[in-house]
């Protein structure tokens, strides 16, 4: 590694000699391939602003991922122990001579120091510029390009350079070459005239279900309708109630969409009346708004504000809204173009010093459309909150092992990257091994939802938390099946499951049915708070990143869920099985076990 670093360090110093800086020899970066279902629309006006955001490399990163496995593995002696802001900030710092190239690079081109907006540990530098400047610096061509089938824009390029010597201080540059098309993973709105579910159960002369596995009991009707007490029949939490302090959740809210507080007051009333009169934090992110407007209530933030602060009342509940996002209107010229916006929201909590202990996002990407580069850097990012203590849990996706965007003919899945190959589709963030990716059930006793997202990542390699629990299924799965459609060598995912259909909500003043693992994921989240709670009452800290508990000790205190697909690509998908599944996981939370569970260290 030393050694390396002369010999690039004099590459440095024989090229400023060698030319002026602005005419640093530039080489390419990074190419893609015009991705599939995107179409070149039109030239951006050149003093279009985009606020590029250049990732400075982080040599220490293996060192940070080592303290992130061994302060959550239940067996290392450092449980627990997590790292601090301040910590983790010294782990993901830059060299110095990464810092200074790249100013040097930047003050060449007219930049002035002020004109540098710099995280924390100075791992990111984002400078505003009209898109006719980018072009120069990064001898790239933006267009305005369109999704065809959505409409979206997004103005991007399909490669950039960089001077021969940043090439090894800069690990990622956007927005360049990322088509990413965020999206909520939440299905269909079913409109319920009925004025109260609770009254409905009470008239309903079923007699409650009993699982024979388990031994528990559930209300017939969460059969029909999932609700906050469904909720806790079905993953046993009866006559809980948490009372630690210092606990806190949290829900992050994408693409405009506003958490309403009267309609939480209503879902309130009806499903959790000792929450009444009880609310959230609003934080606003780079201008994200929470608009009260009753008509603007969005059903994804209001789905997960209930249901996760619905499970965890009273528990601290915060509602990030993040603005910045694509789809970008070229029409409407807004200042600037940004990247997918879970980085703001990632820059913004980083730089905070109290985060959520268990945070639930219920956006994602197909992984393809996000390239590696940035998927890592992002993902690395996710590792920072879960050394500090922070669980976060995604939904794994709505399209079983496809994308929803299957060939209507043949209902192949295709890879965007030009060559047309037939694939499954794994979803990011869901894919990134520090994240906890939370696929879906429905019924009681439950089975996989069909369209629960699971799979493989074609970028991330599988942590070895996953080693005897994916080598397992892989080991069972038929001999050639699905040869050259999966990476079976990848992060696999998701990593548990939890309800994902039909759940009650209040949207603009009327129940209304739900679901996706949009449900799934603040639900998961929600029981992670409880759990939080019995550690936080016991003196011990928080949970943290949950993988390696959840692959060893914890999953004890899952229910394993044996049946059901998730169809994708015409094909029946993968199915769930006993043991880990690439569609339901390990399973769902059964409290009762889990509180137990989460105090033997
Ligand atoms: C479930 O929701 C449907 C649709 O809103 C409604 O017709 C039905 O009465 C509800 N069932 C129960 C048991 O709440
Ligand atoms: C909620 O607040 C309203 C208005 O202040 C009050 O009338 C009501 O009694 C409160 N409800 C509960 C359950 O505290
Ligand atoms: C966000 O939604 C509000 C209405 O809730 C609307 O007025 C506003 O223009 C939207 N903003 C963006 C950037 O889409
Ligand atoms: C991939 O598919 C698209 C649209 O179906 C087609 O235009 C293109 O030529 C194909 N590319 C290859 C390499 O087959
Ligand atoms: C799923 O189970 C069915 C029925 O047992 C079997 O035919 C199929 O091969 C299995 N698929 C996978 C991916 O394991």
């Amino acid at each position: 590694m030393q050694f390396l670093g002369l010999a690039l360090s004099l590459l440095l110093v024989t090229s400023i000699l060698a030319a002026p800086p602005n005419d640093y020899a530039l080489r390419i970066k990074e190419t893609v391939s015009p991705p599939r279902g995107w179409a070149k629309h039109s030239i951006p006006p050149p003093d279009h602003n985009i606020a590029l955001r250049i990732g400075l490399q982080r040599p220490n990163f293996p060192v940070l991922e080592r303290h992130l496995y061994e302060v959550s593995s239940p067996d290392h002696e450092r449980y627990g122990q997590h790292l601090s802001k301040e910590e983790v900030e010294a782990l993901v710092a830059p060299h110095q001579e990464s810092i200074d190239s790249v100013n040097e690079w930047l003050f060449s081109h007219g930049f002035k120091e002020s004109d540098l907006v710099k995280s924390p540990a100075k791992d990111w530098v984002t400078v505003k510029v009209p898109v006719s400047l980018a072009e120069k610096i990064l001898d790239a061509t933006y267009y305005v390009w369109k999704h065809i089938e959505s409409g979206d824009s997004l103005v991007r390029t399909t490669g950039y350079s960089l001077p021969s010597h940043l090439h090894h201080h800069v690990d990622v540059i956007q927005p360049t070459t990322l088509f990413g098309r965020f999206k909520k993973s939440t299905s269909t709105i079913i409109w319920s005239d009925k004025s109260s579910a609770v009254s409905d159960a009470a008239n309903g002369d079923l007699a409650p279900i009993v699982d024979a596995t388990s031994g528990v009991t559930v209300d017939a009707s969460c059969n029909e309708n999932i609700t906050i007490s469904c909720l806790q029949q079905i993953y046993n939490i009866v006559d809980f109630v948490p009372s630690a302090r210092g606990n806190s959740i949290g829900i992050t809210g994408y693409l405009n969409q506003s958490a309403n507080v009267a309609d939480l007051q209503q879902f309130f009333v009806e499903q959790r009346p000792d929450a009444v009169n009880s609310t959230f934090q609003f934080i606003s992110v780079n201008g994200g708004q929470n608009d009260q407007t009753p008509a603007n209530a969005g059903d994804e933030a209001n789905l997960d504000t209930q249901y996760a602060f619905g499970l965890s009342y009273p528990i601290s509940p915060t509602f990030y809204s993040t603005a910045g996002s694509p789809p970008f209107i070229p029409d409407s010229s807004p200042p600037e173009n940004t990247n997918e916006p879970y980085t703001a929201w990632l820059d913004f909590v980083l730089s905070q010093a109290d985060v959520p202990l268990a945070i639930s996002t219920s956006y994602g990407d197909d992984e393809q459309t996000v390239p590696f580069s940035f998927a890592k850097r992002a993902c690395e990012d996710f590792a920072q909150l879960g050394a500090r203590g922070v669980s976060l849990m995604f939904s794994s996706g709505d399209k079983g092992v496809g994308d929803g965007d299957e060939n209507p003919a043949t209902q192949q899945c295709f890879t965007n990257d030009g060559r047309n190959k037939t694939e499954f589709i794994p979803a990011f963030p869901a894919s990134c091994p520090y994240t906890t990716a939370v696929g879906g059930t429905y019924k009681f006793p439950e089975v996989a939802v069909p369209f629960s997202g699971g799979g493989f990542s074609n970028y991330f390699n599988r942590p070895r938390y996953q080693d005897a629990a994916v080598g397992k299924y892989l080991h069972a799965l038929p001999k050639g099946l699905y040869n050259g459609l999966f990476n079976p060598n990848g992060r696999a995912f998701p990593d548990v499951a939890a309800q994902s259909y039909r759940f009650r909500i209040i949207l603009k003043g009327r129940p209304a049915l739900i679901g996706g693992t949009s449900a799934s994921s603040p639900t998961f989240a929600g029981f992670v708070a409880l759990l939080n709670d019995v550690r936080l009452k016991a003196g011990r800290p928080s949970l943290g990143f949950l993988n390696p508990f959840l692959y060893s000790t914890g999953l004890a205190g899952l229910n394993d869920i044996t049946s059901g697909n998730n169809a994708g690509c015409g094909t029946p998908g993968f199915n769930s099985t006993v043991g880990w599944d690439p569609v339901t996981g390990l399973g769902t939370p059964n409290f009762g076990k889990l509180k137990e569970i989460v105090l033997r260290r």
